[in-house]
């Protein structure tokens, strides 16, 4: 069992294999997941609301992501540990965000650490590529700009957007980002960014032809309590057990069977 790499996914990517990413924030469902054929664990920030009850994103602290990444370093065996770089730990400059990041790597376990912004924040992804530690971009609804964005919306509509999200996906590029997750987009842009680029495009809510598909752990098991979004998937009717319904998702991320024209923004 040869552990997955940023160097894996690319692979993957050029053959045409789809990537299976869910998040985690404990040991006994990292642990699951990576069993089930996880190929990428992220332990998102998205833990601000499916494990605290918060109602953004906005309130996690960097402790809070080192401690749940901790956990969940040691129930994975395989997939590539992905982790997120909460709000205002990496905004205010190129060396905070350095220190956050050996945070996480050094105390946590991360592998690669995510962090949410278009060409601003090219910079500090090259600053820390150039320093040996792997970055994951994030483009489309950035959950940590819920109140700049008006709310948890569709991004990328029309021309003139769809343009500039393409533009700075080849910023994060070629700043050297090695993954780039893509959240509610329509999905013929998740499908242009992702033949743009030779880095695998991680989709939520952007569409089949992303490489690889995420989502919150706790939507795709239907257990959080509030409204989820439309690109999300209950796996567990048809489910025999949790266990069952992770390996369900797998095969349909593979299989492109998920996700379906249901799940899926179109542009206009
Ligand atoms: O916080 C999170 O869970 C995420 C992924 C769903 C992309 O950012
Ligand atoms: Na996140």
């Amino acid at each position: 069992m040869k552990p997955v790499t940023v160097l894996t996914l690319r692979d993957m990517k050029r053959a045409g294999e789809k990537i299976a990413c869910l998040t985690a924030y404990d040991y006994s469902f990292a642990s699951l997941l990576d069993r089930a054929g996880v190929d990428l664990v992220m332990v998102g920030d998205s833990l601000g609301m499916v494990v605290q009850g918060h109602e953004s994103t906005l309130p996690v602290s960097v402790a809070e992501m080192t401690y749940h990444n901790a956990c969940v370093a040691r129930g994975v065996k395989r997939a590539l540990l992905v982790v997120d770089m909460p709000f205002m730990s990496y905004q205010q400059s190129r060396e905070q965000a350095l220190a956050t990041a050996g945070r996480l790597m050094r105390r946590g376990g991360a592998h690669v650490v995510k962090l949410e912004g278009g060409e601003p924040m090219a910079e500090t992804v090259h600053f820390l590529v150039e320093r040996g530690v792997p970055v994951c971009a994030h483009l489309g609804l950035t959950p940590q700009s819920v109140h700049q964005l008006g709310g948890y919306r569709v991004q990328g509509r029309g021309e003139e957007a769809a343009e500039r999200m393409r533009r700075e996906a080849k910023i994060l590029e070629q700043a050297g980002a090695s993954l780039i997750v893509l959240e509610a987009v329509p999905a013929e842009l998740g499908a242009a960014i992702t033949q743009d680029l030779a880095i695998p495009t991680i989709g939520i809510g952007a569409g089949i032809d992303c490489d690889g598909q995420v989502l919150v752990l706790y939507d795709m098991l239907g257990i959080y309590p509030r409204p989820t979004p439309k690109f999300a998937r209950n796996f567990m009717p048809g489910s025999a057990s949790i266990e069952d319904a992770v390996k369900a998702y797998v095969a349909a991320v593979k299989s492109r069977a998920f996700p379906g024209p249901e799940h899926t923004f179109r542009q206009a």
